[in-house]
């Protein structure tokens, strides 16, 4: 018997089916031969598969993440194999904003974005040669749609994608929220109330999975028909105010800012638990709620789990700072691999279409062709239900 050490990265990369069959095709046609494409996503073990796939497809790439969810060991695994990663783990916005900035300085042909931030800062300093690119979430889309007139650019939305929206956004976001919540806090769901605010994608799966784990479940979502659907999906949707005020979990995960404030804070419960699972650390003030008045001490615990004190004896327990939960705090996993898979493998196809100008620049900021959905769809369906042998 041959013992091989291997790692965490080895052990996702081993499950990104459609990744390996991908890398495997993009060795023989080379789709970014001479292109450097520029990456800023979470550096975690999913997306080291990604971007070994697209280096496999020719590229050159200069990658780097996201505010607070780079993984060192992603860092050192990309390093290893020649890939350029600008930038360490930081919650500091300003030192991320150069980050980005070293990214773009490269000129890369292609980006590919998470959250709006390259393309972004690509507008502040425009070049020739951008080709276009992809933008994965929820987040980015609402950042970049205002700004189409302006970029000019195929960039292909991939949370807009059916697979994505139900297979990472509601499926997996739910699954990696609950495990997220148990993994920092190691407290119980059942019987609990907990508040879900926003009910599209993320939303939905979030309540589903706690309401899983025998917690009671209220939704609070500003769209009257999100609302509606909580109600009928067997949800509370009690008005706001008593949604927060009789919450023992709170999770904001709309993409909005300022979804919870200091204004709020007359209306917690002693011992509530605040977290956030949308993409920006924007969702829940927690710099303001700190620095209110009534907030007489704070008390660090290991993990990145913090309590206020409050003067009238109330005490807050605030996760990971309002960063996004399932990428933060101990041993971090994020979504699930293969929802993972499934999203990474319409990146790389939507990459490789950009490169290949099969879409052009009247596809700005647009779901993913439904040619592509399609394909993926099937090669994972071909995995599970494989023909009879001999049909
Ligand atoms: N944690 C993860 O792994 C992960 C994965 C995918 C997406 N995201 C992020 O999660 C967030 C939500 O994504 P989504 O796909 O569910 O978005 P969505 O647009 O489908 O749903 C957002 C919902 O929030 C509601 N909303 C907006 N402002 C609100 C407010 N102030 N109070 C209550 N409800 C409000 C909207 O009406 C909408 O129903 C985004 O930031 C997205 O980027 C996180």
């Amino acid at each position: 018997m041959i013992d091989v050490a291997s790692t965490r990265i080895d052990w996702v990369a081993e499950h990104c089916q459609l990744l390996r069959s991908i890398s495997a095709e993009f060795k023989d046609t080379l789709p970014f031969r001479e292109l450097t494409i520029g990456t800023g996503i979470h550096l975690e073990a999913k997306t080291v598969a990604l971007i070994l796939t697209l280096r496999d497809g020719g590229a050159r790439l200069v990658s780097t993440g996201n505010l607070n969810t780079t993984q060192p060991e992603a860092v050192a695994a990309l390093r290893a194999e020649g890939v350029v990663v600008i930038g360490e783990p930081t919650k500091d916005r300003e030192l991320h904003g150069r980050y980005l900035g070293e990214v773009i300085a490269a000129r890369p042909d292609l980006i590919l974005d998470n959250g709006g931030d390259l393309f972004a800062t690509y507008l502040d300093a425009p070049y020739d040669g951008l080709r276009g690119g992809t933008e994965e979430t929820t987040s980015g889309r609402m950042r970049l749609e205002p700004l189409r007139d302006r970029l000019k650019l195929p960039i292909l939305v991939i949370n807009d994608s059916p697979i994505k929206q139900f297979a990472e956004n509601e499926h997996a976001v739910g699954q990696s929220t609950l495990e997220s919540y148990l993994r920092f806090t190691n407290r119980v769901t059942n019987g609990e109330q907990v508040t879900v605010f926003g009910y599209g994608a993320c939303g939905r799966g979030v309540a589903a999975s706690f309401r899983g784990a025998c917690a009671r479940v209220t939704v609070v979502d500003t769209d009257p028909v999100a609302r509606l659907r909580a109600h009928l999906d067997g949800f509370a949707a009690s008005p706001r105010e008593e949604a927060i005020g009789s919450a023992d979990v709170i999770i904001t995960v709309t993409g909005a800012r300022d979804v919870l404030t200091a204004a709020d804070l007359p209306l917690l419960r002693d011992g509530v638990i605040v977290a956030n699972a949308g993409h920006f650390p924007a969702e829940i003030d927690v710099e303001a709620i700190a620095g209110s008045a009534g907030v007489v001490g704070t008390r660090e615990y290991p993990d990145d789990l913090m309590t206020l004190e409050l003067k009238d004896g109330r005490r807050i327990h605030v996760i990971s700072r309002g960063h996004m939960l399932n990428l933060a705090g101990p041993r971090p996993l994020g979504n699930s691999i293969e929802s993972m898979d499934l999203g990474f493998a319409l990146q790389a196809r939507c990459l490789e279409a950009v490169a290949n100008g099969s879409v052009d620049a009247s596809s700005c900021v647009v779901p993913v062709p439904g040619t592509i959905d399609a394909a993926i769809a099937t090669s994972y369906l071909d995995r599970k239900y494989p023909a009879a042998p001999g049909a």
